[in-house]
C-alpha cells in the first residue's frame, strides 16, 4: 500500500508530481503529499484526503524547484490526517523522506529519537525514519551512500520502500527498497522513480528495477545501484509495451467499467502470453513431475485456485490439487516438499501475505510458479517459472480482467497436468476466442443486468450460491458486491444451506442462484426452491446450454450465451461484475476506489 514517487529535472516540479501520483492513487487514497526542494530548503504541501485535495491546495500557488518527492497514503498506524500524511521533514530540516510499507520497531526508534531531544509531530510509523537519517547524518559527517544504506537497512524492521532527499543536494535522490516495490527510469532531461511503472512510462519505457534489497542514488549526472550487503549488482531492466492509453480512463466514466470492456481483448492476449510460454510450463511440470499441486492467493486471486482444485477432481487427476489463502499459510503450512509445486497468483505481484507464503514454500523446496500481472514486482522474483497475465494495466481497485485471467491461468494448469499433449493444449487454448465473444455478448446484456443490480441496491444483505465449478464463482461474485457496492453478499455451497444459513431468509431476502456447472445443477436448482419456498427473492445467472430453467416462483433471469464448459463460467463472472457495478453505481460509491481498500496489499 502506499504509493511514493520522486523526480529530478522538471520545470513545473509539482504538476509533475502530482501527475505521477495520480497513477498511483489505486495505492491508497487517505492522503497525498509532495515535498519540493527549492534552493535547500524544503516546501512541503500534505492533506489527508484524496489527491484532488491536495490539487486545490496548491492550485495558484507558484512552486519553483527542480526536484522532489510524494506520496499517496492507505493509513496503517494513524488516521489519515494532514500531520500524518507524508512526506515527512526531519526536525532541523535537512531531510525528507517518503515510505511505502510498515516499520516494526518504530516504537523502540521514537524511543531512541526522544533521548536525543527529538519531537514526534505524527503518530505513523513513518517519520521516525527521517529523524533518524538526520541524527545519522549529524554523528558521521563524512558519511557515504553506501554507509547510509548500511545504517537503514541494519535499523529499520519491517518492510520499506524510501525516497529520501537531502536539503543540501537539491539535485539528488536516494531510493530503498525491501520487500516493497520501486523502479526508475532516466532519460537525458529527467529522473524519475516510483513504486509503479505505470506512472514511469510517460518519461521512458526502459524501466529500471530495483530488486529486493537494493539502493539507488540517482542525480541527472549519476545512476548508483547496490545491494544492501555490498554484494556485485545484478541490475534487471523491463522494456513495457503498454499504450499509455491502456492507464487511462479514455472517455469512461470509471476504470472499472472500462476494464470490464477490455477483458474480451485481455482474454486473448492471454491465450498468446500461453500459447508462447506452453512448451516451458510443460517441461516445468514434467520436469517437477509433482505429488501435489498448492494455489496460494488472496482475495479473488484465491479463488482461481479454488476453482482449479475443483476443476482438478472433476478430471480425475492424479496428483492432489489444492488451495491456501497466502495470509494463512506460513502459520499452518501443509506439508511441503520438493515434489510440490505451488502456484503463487497476484495481479499486482506485490501482496505481502502472498509473498512470504512463497518464500516459505521454497524454503521448504516445493517448486514455484509466479503468475502476476505486473513485470518485475517482487513475486515475478521469486517464481522458478513466472508466467504473464498479460491483461494490462489494471487501475480500479476492484480486480477484474486480471482475476478473469487468472482464473484461465488456473484451469490451463490443471489441462496441462492432464495432458501434456501440445495439440491437445492448442485446442483447448483456442476455446478462449469463443470467450472474448461471448464476454462482448454478456456485456450487451447489460440493461437487463443492470435493472437487476437495482434491485440488488436496495438491499444490504444477499447470499451468492452454487456447487462445484459455480462455488469458486459465487465466491469471487460476493467479493466484488461487497467491495463494489457494500453489499454484505455471502457465498455459500448450495446444498450447505440448510444446514443453517437458511434461518436467514426471510421475505424478499436476494438469493442469486449460479447454474454453470451442468453435473450439479439440478441439484442446485432444488436448493433454489428450498429458499423461494421460504420468501427468497430468486436471482438466477445460468450460463448452461439450452433453455431456462422453471422454478415454481418469479425468478430474476439472466441467460447467458453458452461456450464449451468450463470456459461457460467465465462469463458469470463478467455478469457478476456488471451486477456489482451497477449495485454500486446505484449506491453512490465510487466504484474505482471503494472505501479502506488499496490494491496493491503490501502489508501482513
Ligand atoms: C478484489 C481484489 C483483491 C485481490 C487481492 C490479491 O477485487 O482485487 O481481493 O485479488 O488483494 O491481490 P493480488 O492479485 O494483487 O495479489
Amino acid at each position: 500500500m502506499c504509493g511514493i514517487v520522486g523526480i529530478i529535472g522538471c520545470h513545473d516540479i509539482s504538476t509533475e508530481l502530482i501527475k505521477m501520483l495520480h497513477g498511483l492513487e489505486y495505492r491508497g487514497y487517505d492522503s497525498s503529499g509532495i515535498a519540493i526542494n527549492l534552493h535547500g530548503n524544503f516546501q512541503i504541501y500534505k492533506k489527508a484526503g484524496p489527491l484532488s485535495i491536495l490539487k486545490k491546495e496548491i492550485a495558484g500557488i507558484t512552486l519553483k524547484g527542480r526536484s522532489g518527492i510524494g506520496h499517496t497514503r492507505w493509513a496503517t498506524h494513524g488516521a489519515p490526517t494532514d500531520t500524518n500524511a507524508h512526506p515527512f521533514l526531519s526536525s532541523k530540516s535537512s531531510v525528507t523522506v517518503v515510505h511505502n510499507g510498515i516499520i516494526e520497531n518504530y516504537k523502540a526508534l521514537r524511543d531512541k529519537l526522544s533521548d536525543n531531544d527529538y519531537i514526534m509531530e505524527s503518530e505513523t510509523d513513518s517519520e521516525v525514519i527521517a529523524h533518524l537519517i538526520e541524527l545519522f547524518t549529524i554523528h558521521n559527517p563524512d558519511w557515504t551512500f553506501n554507509s547510509l544504506v548500511a545504517y537503514l537497512s541494519t535499523t529499520l524492521k519491517g518492510a520499506y520502500a524510501l525516497l529520501i532527499q537531502f536539503a543540501d543536494k537539491p539535485n539528488e535522490i536516494y531510493g530503498l527498497r525491501f520487500e516493497c516495490p520501486l523502479a526508475y527510469v532516466i532519460t537525458t532531461k529527467t529522473v524519475a522513480i516510483s513504486s509503479d511503472i505505470a506512472s514511469l512510462i510517460t518519461y521512458d519505457r526502459n524501466i529500471n528495477i530495483l530488486r529486493d534489497r537494493q539502493a539507488v542514488h540517482l542525480s541527472l549526472e549519476k545512476e548508483e545501484l547496490i545491494n544492501f550487503d555490498s554484494t556485485e549488482v545484478d541490475k534487471l531492466h523491463v522494456n513495457v509495451d503498454w499504450d499509455i492509453k491502456a492507464a487511462e480512463k479514455s472517455g469512461y466514466d470509471y476504470f472499472l467499467r472500462k476494464e470490464i470492456d477490455e477483458q474480451s481483448n485481455s482474454v486473448r492476449a492471454l491465450k498468446s502470453a500461453l500459447i508462447e510460454s506452453a512448451g516451458k510450463i510443460n517441461s516445468f511440470i514434467k520436469n517437477t513431475n509433482p505429488d501435489s499441486v498448492i494455489f496460494i492467493a488472496c482475495g479473488s486471486a484465491s479463488y482461481s485456485g479454488v476453482f482449479a482444485s475443483v476443476f482438478a477432481r472433476q478430471l480425475e487427476l492424479k496428483q492432489t490439487v489444492s488451495w491456501e489463502i497466502g495470509s494463512e499459510f506460513r502459520y499452518n503450512p501443509p506439508i511441503i516438499n520438493e515434489k510440490t509445486l505451488v502456484i503463487g497468483m497476484s495481479q499486482s505481484g506485490e501482496t505481502a501475505d502472498t509473498v512470504t507464503a512463497l518464500r516459505y514454500a521454497k524454503s521448504k523446496n516445493a517448486k514455484v510458479i509466479s503468475v502476476i500481472n505486473v513485470v518485475g514486482s517482487t513475486i515475478s522474483m521469486i517464481g522458478d517459472l513466472t508466467i504473464n497475465l498479460s491483461a494490462g494495466p489494471e487501475v480500479a481497485v476492484p480486480s477484474t480482467k486480471a482475476v478473469i485471467n487468472q482464473f484461465i491461468a488456473s484451469m490451463f494448469f490443471i489441462e496441462v497436468l492432464r495432458t501434456q499433449d501440445q495439440d491437445s493444449l492448442n485446442k483447448w487454448l483456442s476455446t478462449i476466442d469463443d470467450l472474448a465473444v461471448a464476454i462482448k455478448q454478456v456485456i450487451a446484456m447489460e440493461d437487463s443486468i443492470k435493472s437487476y443490480a437495482k434491485l440488488l441496491a436496495g438491499h444490504q444483505n444477499m447470499f451468492i450460491v452454487g456447487r462445484g465449478l459455480d462455488y469458486p464463482i459465487s465466491l469471487e461474485g460476493a467479493l466484488k458486491l461487497k467491495e463494489t457496492a457494500y453489499i454484505h453478499a455471502e457465498s455459500m455451497y448450495a446444498g450447505e444451506f440448510k444446514h443453517g444459513s437458511i434461518s436467514l431468509i426471510e421475505y424478499g431476502m436476494p438469493v442469486l442462484i449460479l447454474l454453470g456447472d451442468k453435473s450439479v445443477a439440478l441439484k442446485t436448482i432444488i436448493n433454489a426452491e428450498e429458499v423461494a419456498t421460504r420468501g427468497g427473492q430468486l436471482f438466477i445467472i445460468d450460463s448452461l446450454e439450452g433453455e431456462k430453467f422453471d422454478f415454481s416462483s418469479e425468478v430474476n433471469y439472466i441467460k447467458l450465451p453458452h461456450i464449451k464448459n468450463p470456459f461457460n463460467l467465465i462469463t458469470q463472472i463478467v455478469a457478476l461484475q456488471l451486477l456489482a457495478y451497477h449495485a454500486g453505481l446505484h449506491r453512490n460509491i465510487n466504484v474505482d476506489r471503494p472505501r479502506n481498500l488499496a490494491k496493491s496489499v503490501t502489508v501482513e
